[in-house]
């Protein structure tokens, strides 16, 4: 840990105080440890007990020392490479979830934009609050690392989860931040979301995919180490933070122009975009007025942009997506061989909890040697992990040129 810049924000929660632990043990394993407290933590423990274990003053007020007013919250954000907020209160975890910045600590958040870990400590049925909840929901979705609470005996006299975890795991935590990281040097596009297709200035062809799948493997991959090419077309969900660059694009035809662009460049492609396999021949310049009881629409086939992948491959990972509603095997082990993939996501979209518009999926992995893995339910965000640590393996390991022999 010598020379990392880590920077622990305190709340105002009696778990305060074995905060002091954690910031003695960061200390020792060679850290450079500030502390920010708020105001209501001072209330649980001295300023002057973290002054004296880091070494370093500790910050409470915004507006402390008129004289030597440095922008003190811009200064402690460009010090640190982490953030750790322990204990972290509903009230806090409110106030960040909604970008409110009303004291030294929140502001520094605002001003932050690396890694951020949180460990919430509070009376269990305020943890469970769907208030709480839904701004960890938020925060989450935002890329913030939280530490699940504890459970057993809280200060409040009541038994349940809401524990800060011990001193030891957090540390523990706060060191995975700064291990190895498994896609470290590596370049990876992601392609995301539903292209439109224009039928008219007004009207389009599209589909049901949200963006959620390519957008967490996007997430993911930044947070493995790699540089992050996003390249999206419709979706409903934000695109994480730390990309390398993030590319909307509209139609198929367009993100086959941008893939082409960066595929000399990337390590590895991810291709989960939902690409419309038509497109309109003639898309009309001006809306198209209501007249005859039925109207035709010419469409052309689009460029199958993986295919192409496939044939220009030379050392670059290809994983492709197969959404089907049967013989979903048969089918998606077809786009393996003929699009040349490295291996291919294949999902039933017709069962409940997998598939468009829903958090969940429920994956099965073919490889090129014909392996299969099956996934249960899980998050896309956990079934995004998945994938990268699988890309990670292809591309450390050099198993990439082993032979295709897919023969279900
Ligand atoms: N894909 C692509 N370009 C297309 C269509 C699909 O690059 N024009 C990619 C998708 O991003 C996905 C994979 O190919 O990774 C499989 O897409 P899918 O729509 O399931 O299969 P298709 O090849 O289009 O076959 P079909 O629609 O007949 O199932």
């Amino acid at each position: 840990m010598r020379g990392k810049n880590i920077l622990i924000g305190v709340t105002g929660g009696i778990a305060a105080y074995k905060v002091v632990e954690v910031a003695s043990r960061l200390k020792k394993s060679g850290a450079n440890v500030k502390v920010m407290m708020t105001r209501h933590a001072t209330e649980f423990v001295s300023p002057r007990t973290f002054h004296e274990i880091t070494g370093n003053a500790v910050s409470v007020e915004m507006f402390g020392d008129a004289a030597n007013f440095n922008v003190a919250h811009i200064a402690l954000a460009n010090f640190a490479d982490l953030i750790l907020i322990a204990p972290a209160t509903a009230n806090f975890l409110a106030k960040m979830a909604h970008g409110i910045a009303d004291d030294l600590l929140t502001t520094t958040i605002l001003a932050f934009d690396k890694e951020i870990l949180i460990a919430p400590a509070m009376n269990t049925k305020m943890y469970e609050n769907p208030a709480t909840q839904a701004n960890l929901e938020i925060l989450k979705a935002r890329g913030v690392k939280i530490l699940e609470p504890a459970s057993g005996n809280l200060a409040c006299g009541t038994v349940g989860k809401g524990r800060l975890p011990e001193p030891k795991e957090i540390c523990a935590e706060v060191e995975k931040f700064f291990a190895d990281k498994i896609l470290s040097g590596k370049k990876l596009l992601v392609t995301a979301g539903g292209t439109v297709e224009a039928i008219d200035p007004v009207r389009y062809i599209g589909n049901r995919s949200s963006g959620r799948m390519g957008y967490e493997i996007a997430r993911s991959a930044g947070k493995a180490g790699a540089q992050v090419v996003l390249i999206s077309g419709k979706s409903e969900v934000e695109p994480p933070s730390g990309l390398e660059e993030f590319i909307k694009i509209e139609s198929a035809i367009k993100m086959r122009e941008e893939v082409l662009k960066h595929f000399d460049s990337v390590d590895a492609v991810v291709m989960s975009a939902a690409v419309a396999d038509y497109r309109i021949k003639n898309p009309a310049a001006q809306k198209i007025k209501k007249s005859a009881e039925t109207l035709t629409l010419e469409l052309v086939k689009n460029p199958d942009i993986l295919k192409e992948l496939g044939g220009l491959k030379e050392n670059q990972i290809l994983v492709g997506f197969a959404a089907e509603t049967q013989n979903i095997l048969e089918y998606a082990n077809k786009k393996l061989v003929e699009k040349n993939l490295d291996f291919i996501v294949a999902n039933d979209v017709t069962i409940e909890g997998a598939g468009f518009g829903v958090p969940t999926n429920i994956a099965t992995i073919i490889w090129r040697n014909g392996d299969i893995e099956t996934f249960d339910k899980m998050s896309k965000a956990a079934l995004a992990e998945k994938i990268v640590e699988r890309v990670a393996d292809l591309l450390n390991k050099d198993k990439k040129f082993f032979p295709l022999t897919v023969n279900h």
